[in-house]
């Protein structure tokens, strides 16, 4: 029996390449190793300010472009979070079990909470906790994340722990696995890659506009000039040449960089045409699941309709064992 493995993704609409550099490309590794679930975290989504009217195509541009970045939906099961409704059951019953003290130590939240002071609710801080009901709800013992998740994988083992030992030994500790890419900074080179900061390269943007982007994104900031020779470990350009270049590429990038060789545009040229070859396929397998967006509706219907019996499985056990599956007697009294 395979062990079964569970990541999750919000509903942003854009898929960028920290995410995908952080956790799709590694998720797609791990499709024959691992029973894999994925789930389109729409619950998550809304702990934060939202247009109702845009989360139905939020939802359903993240799945389409999970599929065409290779989650072979042969291969792994993908749903969309709020159509198995057992994960907020379950959410609930962790609440119980989960010290407030541990939340409010969770460095998102505190960011969150810090970007967002206009709207600090209860959801946003009891967020850890649906992340933990997402993984324990299907038993899943491998998480593979970026690093600004690992915290939050510390608290769902935590909470799993605080679970068994009250109730019985139901939840594994689940472990979370972090790709080469953990943390990829932003175009700004100050802040992690990520839509809500603007500084970011969607997986399936055009040429024109990751070379756009590309072009003005901050590179090493002692290098005013062409003639200066600048630091290339200070510069986010040369960290992505790493995760899109070829190593004469890579070492081209440092070497023209320490000695005034080649200029920061020229740089920039190569990786935007590194970064365009490989998601060129991506961007064709969208616009052809976008021709058809039935097959990904199937897709979403066919995930719920899988974890919905695992989740009811879980919830069952999860029921007897806190003392709430009373039976009542099927005939109504005589009174
Ligand atoms: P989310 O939607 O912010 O991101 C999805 C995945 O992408 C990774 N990631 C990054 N990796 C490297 N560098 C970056 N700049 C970068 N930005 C994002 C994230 O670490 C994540 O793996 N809370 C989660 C979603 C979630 C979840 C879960 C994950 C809900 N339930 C259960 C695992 C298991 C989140 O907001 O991810």
């Amino acid at each position: 029996m395979k062990k079964r493995l569970f990541s999750g993704i919000q509903p942003t609409g854009e898929v960028h390449i920290g995410n995908y550099l952080g956790a799709i490309k590694n998720w797609v590794k791990l499709l024959g190793k691992y029973e894999c679930i994925f789930s389109i975290v729409d619950y998550h989504a809304i702990t934060v300010e939202h247009n109702p009217k845009d989360m139905p195509q939020r939802i359903l541009r993240v799945a389409t472009v999970d599929i065409a970045a290779g989650l072979d939906p042969e291969r792994c099961t993908i749903f969309i979070q709020s159509h198995v409704q057992e994960h907020v059951e379950l959410a609930w019953i962790l609440n119980t079990v989960t010290p407030i003290g541990h939340l409010e130590r969770m460095t998102q939240f505190k960011d969150k909470a810090a970007r967002h002071r206009e709207n600090v609710n209860a959801g946003l801080f009891a967020y850890p906790v649906l992340q933990a009901a997402d993984i324990l709800l299907y038993k899943a013992e491998i998480v593979p994340v970026g690093e600004d998740q690992v915290q939050h994988l510390e608290l769902s083992r935590e909470i799993a722990r605080k679970f068994n030992s009250r109730y019985g030994d139901i939840f594994p500790e689940p472990k979370e696995l972090l790709s080469d890419a953990p943390r990829v900074m932003g175009l700004d080179a100050e802040n992690k890659m990520s839509k809500s900061m603007n500084n970011y390269i969607g997986l399936t943007e055009s040429p024109e506009v990751i070379w756009k982007k590309l072009s003005v994104a901050v590179t090493d900031p002692a290098r005013k000039k062409r003639s200066d020779p600048g630091t290339p470990e200070i510069c986010n350009i040369y960290h992505l040449h790493k995760y899109f270049s070829s190593n004469e590429e890579i070492d081209w990038s440092a070497n023209g960089c320490r000695t005034a060789g080649i200029g920061c545009l020229e740089c920039k040229k190569v990786l935007s045409d590194n970064i365009v070859q490989e998601l060129a396929p991506i961007r064709g397998k969208a616009r052809e699941l976008d021709n058809n967006p039935g097959y990904v509706q199937d897709v979403l219907r066919r995930g719920a309709e899988r974890c919905r019996e695992l989740a009811q499985e879980t919830m069952k056990e999860v029921r007897s064992s806190m003392g709430l599956d009373l039976n009542l007697h099927p005939q109504p009294s005589k009174l």
